[in-house]
């Protein structure tokens, strides 16, 4: 269980430079645009608006750190695959995304989300992809989970592993909305704050 008294907003970056320096745990939230990240943050933290959350795709341009009660980080990463943001912005998503991923040293666990609803996009499996290349802990959770009906969720889960070639054990669905899934998730990622790196290994 994740119990956490005074979750904060700490800094907005876009460069490597302006990173936090510490060594806290990163527990980082990668998926397309609109597919729930800053929501599941928020549900997690039983906050409403901590991290900023909108109907309109692309609500989140920079990559945003919350300080967990200086043990963890929850890393609200922008989301990819948002068509209607300005070109040059769109560009300098992508690889701001890839070198957080590339370069932090404290990440400790990175959650995928996808939209249970749709079959993964090309984007979605470019990003598992690239996950599984940082060599890094990763989860898959299946966001919006209350659009479908609740008999259909355990094969909707099993198509979108197959798809991203993920193990049935590290794919959770989810709801922001009825809270589905949440202490399960939440045991997850307190599990691996637990087998953290150490502060001095490397
Ligand atoms: P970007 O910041 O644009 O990358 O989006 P995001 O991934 O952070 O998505 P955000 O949390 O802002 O949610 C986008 C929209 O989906 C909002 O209207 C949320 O209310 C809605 N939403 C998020 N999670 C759920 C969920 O579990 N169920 C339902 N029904 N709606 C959700
Ligand atoms: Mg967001």
């Amino acid at each position: 269980m994740l119990q956490i008294k005074n979750p904060k907003f700490e800094i907005s970056v876009m460069n490597k430079s302006q990173y936090p320096k510490n060594r806290m745990p990163q527990i980082v939230l990668a998926g397309k645009s609109n597919v729930g990240k800053s929501s599941f943050v928020n549900c997690l933290i039983n906050r409403k608006s901590l991290a900023r959350t909108s109907s309109e795709p692309g609500k989140t341009r920079q990559i945003n750190f919350y300080n967990m009660d200086d043990i963890f980080y929850f890393v609200d990463l922008p989301g990819y695959g948002y068509s209607k943001m300005s070109k040059a912005e769109q560009q300098k998503l992508g690889p701001a995304i890839e070198t957080f991923l590339k370069n932090s040293k404290n990440i400790n666990l990175i959650i995928l989300l996808v939209d249970i609803r749709h079959k993964p996009s090309e984007n979605d499996k470019m990003m598992m992809e690239f996950i599984k290349s940082t060599g890094n802990r990763y989860i898959v959770v299946t966001s919006k989970a209350d659009k479908i009906a609740k008999t259909k969720v355990q094969s909707y889960v099993d198509d979108i592993a197959k798809e991203l070639d993920v193990a049935e054990d590290l794919i959770f669905a989810f709801s922001s909305e009825t809270k589905f899934n949440k202490e399960l998730i939440s045991d997850v990622i307190a599990e691996s704050l637990l087998t953290a790196k150490t502060w001095d290994e490397e």
